[in-house]
Parts: structure tokens; C-alpha cells; sequence
């Protein structure tokens, strides 16, 4: 199955329009990438707390729930404000298994205000699940988020 970014981000940017809350629209996101997106086995979020990178709204097993900026995908990601793609999880120095079904990933830096607040994590039993086009259809998706989600109930 290939993915209907186009839809998905429209879809998005629809219940962002109904409620900006990051609450409710992450908890959506993570669930309208399950739902379009085949062979993943996570997806969700991790938001910045007191220095720490705090897990947020997220499909599938649960998670680690602390992870340290420069730790991890995650935290590497989030620490070089930078999209990684992660062919193979297993060779990644650092990597923290959270799902040992997990052998991809791809995780995407969020903004809001201009201001780094979290990363959109997706993980993937298949080694070298996710191309370059699924990250520019990711980013596009993610960038709905750095537009119109709303930060401000999160303390
Ligand atoms: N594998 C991630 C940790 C988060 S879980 O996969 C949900 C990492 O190395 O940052």
C-alpha cells in the first residue's frame, strides 16, 4: 500500500481547524498515521518537559516514557533539530528499543512559535520501511502540527 500523504494532511489540518488543543489534534495525528500508514507497529509523540523529551499521544505498545535530549533516535533527532531515517534501528549507536519489534524508524523534529517542542516518532518491523518520499510526506504532515497545534495547556 503507498500512502495518501495528500489526504492524510488534509485530514489533519481538518481536526486541527475543529480543535488546536495539542491534546485531542496529536492524539488524532497518531492515529490517522495508523490508519494510513501499513507496516508500523508505533507511532506517536514526545514533547519537551523540564529539559526532557516527555512521551506524548501515541498508537501502540506502550513506550519509555523519559528519554534525554541526545538519546536515542529520538533525542538525537530532537538535539540536531533534524529529520532522521533510520534504515536499521539495531546499528543506530544509542538506540533505545522500546518495541523490540521495532527495525526502522523515522523521526521528525516539531515547532511551534519557531521554538523546537518535541519530535513525531514511527516505528516499523521492516528494516528500510520508510523512503525519502515517505519523509517528505511525513514532514508535510508534521508540518500541519508546527502550524496549528496549540501548546499552551501543556505545563
Ligand atoms: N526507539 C526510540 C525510542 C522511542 S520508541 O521507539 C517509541 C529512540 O531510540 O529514540
Amino acid at each position: 500500500m503507498t500512502t495518501d500523504y495528500e489526504l492524510m494532511t488534509m485530514q489533519l489540518r481538518e481536526f486541527a481547524k475543529e480543535e488546536s488543543d495539542f491534546l485531542p489534534l496529536l492524539s488524532n495525528a497518531s492515529a490517522l498515521i495508523m490508519a494510513s500508514m501499513d507496516r508500523l507497529n508505533w507511532a506517536g509523540f514526545y514533547l519537551i518537559k523540564d529539559g526532557a523529551l516527555i512521551l506524548g499521544p501515541f498508537q501502540g505498545k506502550p513506550a519509555c516514557i523519559r528519554i534525554a535530549v541526545g538519546r536515542g533516535v529520538c533525542g538525537t533527532a530532537f538535539d540536531k533539530d533534524e529529520t532522521l531515517r533510520v534504515e536499521n534501528v539495531h546499528e543506530f549507536k544509542g538506540h533505545i528499543a522500546c518495541d523490540s519489534a521495532s527495525n526502522s524508524e523515522i523521526v521528525i523534529p516539531l515547532h511551534h512559535d519557531g521554538k523546537l517542542v518535541g519530535v513525531m516518532d514511527i516505528d516499523s518491523p521492516e528494516l528500510s520501511r520508510f523512503s525519502i518520499e515517505d519523509q517528505k510526506g511525513l514532514e508535510a504532515f508534521a508540518a500541519v502540527l508546527d502550524e496549528m497545534a496549540d501548546y499552551s495547556s501543556y505545563v
